[in-house]
């Protein structure tokens, strides 16, 4: 590969074509296990679109003033999203495009029956996937700094996790994430406040503008979350100004020795003392191509995973925001990163295994994936 620029949105439609028509029925019959999917990245123009007229709501991109009038003009804007905030292809007003266009969005969700409509949308997509076990983010402080409450948020999302294990067999257990741009006090608070809900949740994360906030910055509330016996991981989004340091803290000293996932963090590949580090302190990594597809070019992308992987790190592959990234779902992921690393089946299994092995999830929950997974296995050869 020698591309040198992002694709555009045309080419990457033409790509998305293309996996569809390869009809691989095989990636379709995996049981899978998404580890990286915030639940507001799932919120579809059309569930955005009912949610405002529920709530007697005019949608729009708040900074400009911008109004969407119609469901199509709605849908037309998230067309228009460049770019993820730090990259070094942005020009400085491009920072903030994908954030706005995603915390606008946080807007439409008051009620608790919306937090349950935004969740079991995502829950019955991933069933049509055949997900059977997710550990989908939220971000509390962006629903709280709008005078959203616990209850509300939490209710709605418990009420879908409890109705998609029971009707859709698909299983859950929430990360929620703190917004890296807000202070480490107000997520010392947050983490306080989600105490109540621990059963409901089983790690905690870091999302939202990295420039200029490294991981370290939340030391004391990742030990503490750490202490009271939840899972640790940490975004360290493609192309950051200070990547590989975020990544080497994410590795060795977050919450006293490391993590224990980093979502995205592909630049690693760049440096093989990051590589053998991630490795030997024992991390899984979550990445999502069609979230750099976006931005980077194809050739920075493909061939780094391809390192990752054959690195023996147990590498997984999830969807970051789909409803933000042209309606790019895990299956699409999957494929596309079959298709532009040249993965096999076998190679296929092994990312599905990878999943299973760095998840949270009680033994029984993946022993039964790892079952059903050697039955489509066996079914297919
Ligand atoms: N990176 C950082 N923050 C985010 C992301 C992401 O991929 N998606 C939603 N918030
Ligand atoms: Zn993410």
């Amino acid at each position: 590969m020698s591309v040198l620029r992002s694709i555009s949105l045309a080419e990457r439609q033409a790509i998305k074509r293309d996996i569809l028509a390869s009809n691989d029925t095989f990636v379709a019959a995996l049981p899978k296990v998404e580890l990286h999917v915030h639940i507001e990245g799932t919120l579809t123009p059309s569930l955005r679109w009912k949610l405002a007229q529920r709530n007697g709501m005019t949608l729009g991109l708040k900074r400009t003033g911008t109004v969407y009038h119609t469901l199509e003009q709605l849908e037309a804007s998230y067309e228009l999203i460049v770019s993820r905030p730090g990259h070094s292809f942005n020009h400085a007003e491009e920072r903030f495009t994908f954030f706005e266009a995603y915390y606008d969005g946080f807007e439409v969700l008051v009620t608790k029956q919306d937090f349950y409509d935004l969740a079991m949308n995502y829950f019955e997509h991933a069933a049509s996937m055949n997900v059977r076990y997710c550990e989908p983010f939220f971000d509390p402080q962006g629903h709280t700094r709008r005078g959203v409450s616990w209850a509300t948020m939490m209710g709605g999302l418990k009420e879908a996790q409890l109705e998609a294990e029971r009707r859709l067999k698909v299983k859950s257990k929430w990360t929620m994430c703190f917004l890296r741009d807000m202070s480490p006090e107000s997520a010392m608070e947050h983490l306080e406040a989600a105490l109540p809900y621990r059963d409901m949740i089983v790690g905690i994360g870091l999302d939202s503008d990295e420039y200029l906030r490294p991981p370290s910055l939340f030391e004391a509330v990742f030990s503490r979350a750490r202490a009271e016996g939840f899972h640790l991981t940490c975004h360290c989004d493609v192309g950051q100004q200070d990547t590989h340091d975020h990544i080497r803290q994410v590795a060795s000293t977050m919450g006293g020795t490391g993590a224990e996932r980093i979502d995205h963090g592909i630049n690693a590949a760049e440096k093989p003392e990051l590589v053998e580090l991630i490795r030997r302190n024992g991390l899984g990594m979550t990445i999502c191509p069609w979230a750099y597809m976006r931005h980077e070019p194809l050739d920075e992308i493909f061939p780094r995973l391809r390192v990752l992987y054959d690195a023996g790190i147990p590498v997984s592959i999830a969807s970051d925001d789909p409803a933000y990234m042209e309606d790019s779902w895990l299956i699409h992921n999957m494929l596309v990163a079959k298709k532009m690393c040249n993965f096999t089946n076998e190679d296929m299994e092994k990312l599905t295994r990878n999943a299973v092995s760095i998840c949270w999830a009680p033994d029984n929950v993946k022993s039964d994936i790892l079952q059903e997974l050697e039955a489509v296995v066996a079914a297919f050869s």
